[in-house]
């Protein structure tokens, strides 16, 4: 088989972590790149030794020559642009969340179930942390016992990144849908992936964009607009599950906290771990609780070996040399308590889901 030739739809921030990947796996040729903005799929494209460039996602996915895309766009189309690409027969790793609805989600489940076995794989990044893989292997080797409670925040003082992450429009919501997203299916990864039961959640739209701070640095988006926000400003949410276990979770991107937090850790009837902000496994040996810290390069996420591993393993997937460990069916859960916590925020109802 010769190499994989990939297209990278969406060419902004993120795609530099799926080009620069794709540049390191010598299975792999970019082919060429979109962006609804020509210039900078041909600066991209340029960049990155891309033959072909594309202002149209249709162009990209006609091209024969084409096996596999990134789908690296606003949350607002990725259904379409996932579903086209699977119906031209391209294998698809598409950048978190799946996408904005849980019907989206399912019309996406489908198309994969009708494209003759090519892969869908959702960027949940964070399954590809060392960090992560160490745990899972302790996890999986029975050394944390029935995890039955799991924790995360992610918590920004100033963070509301503007331009599409603030129209919900683009982004179907703010913290929950672009930061939640990440720490809830880590959670729920480690957890054995259990199905989702009812979820009980607040969405808060009180402080805004906080533009008016100042002597503090955030990222922005590139068309950051400080009068533009349609997203809330923090969420938090507690998920039953169908085994009994739960999970708490709160989110902001503008908050009155102390210190920006990133905490995720997970509880078991053995033994527990934190995730974030490192690596630590917690455990009784001898009537003595004991904190264990692996010995490994990185305690924490490694973003650009993460996304290496990330990219990696979609490649040997497209060469038909593994199942993807990151399936549509997981984005279609995911989305399932994603949209539970915006229902239940806005019907102030606990939600459940039918088995
Ligand atoms: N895995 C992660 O850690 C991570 C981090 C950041 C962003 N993301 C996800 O990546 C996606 C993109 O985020 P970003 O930060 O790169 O945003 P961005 O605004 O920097 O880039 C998005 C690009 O998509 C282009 N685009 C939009 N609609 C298009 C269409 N129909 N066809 C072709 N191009 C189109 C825009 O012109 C823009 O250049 C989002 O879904 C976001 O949630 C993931």
């Amino acid at each position: 088989m010769g190499k994989i030739k990939v297209g990278v739809i969406g060419a902004g921030s993120i795609s530099e972590m799926h080009f620069d990947s794709y540049k390191h796996n010598q299975d792999v040729e970019i082919h060429a790149v979109c962006d609804i903005n020509e210039e900078r799929a041909k600066e991209k494209a340029e960049k990155y030794g891309a033959e072909k460039f594309f202002k149209s996602y249709h162009d990209l996915l006609a091209d024969t020559e084409i096996d596999a895309v990134s789908i690296c766009t606003w949350n607002n189309t990725h259904a379409e642009i996932a579903i086209a690409a699977l119906h031209a027969g391209k294998h698809v790793l598409v950048e978190k969340p799946l996408c904005k609805t849980v019907e989206e989600a399912l019309e996406i489940e489908k198309a994969v179930k009708n494209s003759g076995g090519k892969t869908l794989q959702v960027g949940f990044v964070r399954r590809f942390g060392t960090n992560t893989q160490v745990l899972k292997e302790f996890i999986d080797a029975g050394e944390l016992g029935e995890i039955y409670y799991a924790k995360a925040s992610c918590l920004r003082a100033l963070g509301n990144p503007g331009g599409w992450f603030a129209d919900k429009e683009r982004s179907g919501g703010g913290p929950l849908i672009d930061l939640g997203v990440h720490v809830i299916d880590l959670c729920w990864y480690l957890m054995g992936k259990p199905k989702v039961k009812s979820v009980s959640g607040n969405a808060y739209s009180n402080l805004g964009n906080r533009s008016n701070v100042k002597n503090k640095s955030f990222y922005k988006a590139a068309d950051y607009d400080p009068d533009t926000n349609t997203v809330e400003d923090m969420a938090n949410a507690i998920i039953r599950f169908e085994n009994g276990a739960s999970l708490m979770v709160d989110v902001s991107f503008t908050l009155h906290v102390k210190k920006e937090t990133m905490a995720v850790s997970v509880f078991g009837d053995k033994g527990g771990a934190e995730i974030e902000p490192e690596l630590e496994i917690i455990t009784e040996r001898n009537n003595t609780i004991l904190n264990a810290t692996p010995q490994i390069d990185e305690l924490s996420f490694d973003f650009v070996k993460g996304f290496q591993k990330e990219i990696n393993h979609f490649v040997t997937c497209v060469k038909g040399e593994a199942e993807t460990i990151s399936p549509v069916e997981d984005g279609v859960e995911i989305m399932k308590m994603l949209a539970g916590v915006y229902e239940s925020s806005e019907t102030g109802k606990e939600i459940h889901f039918n088995k």
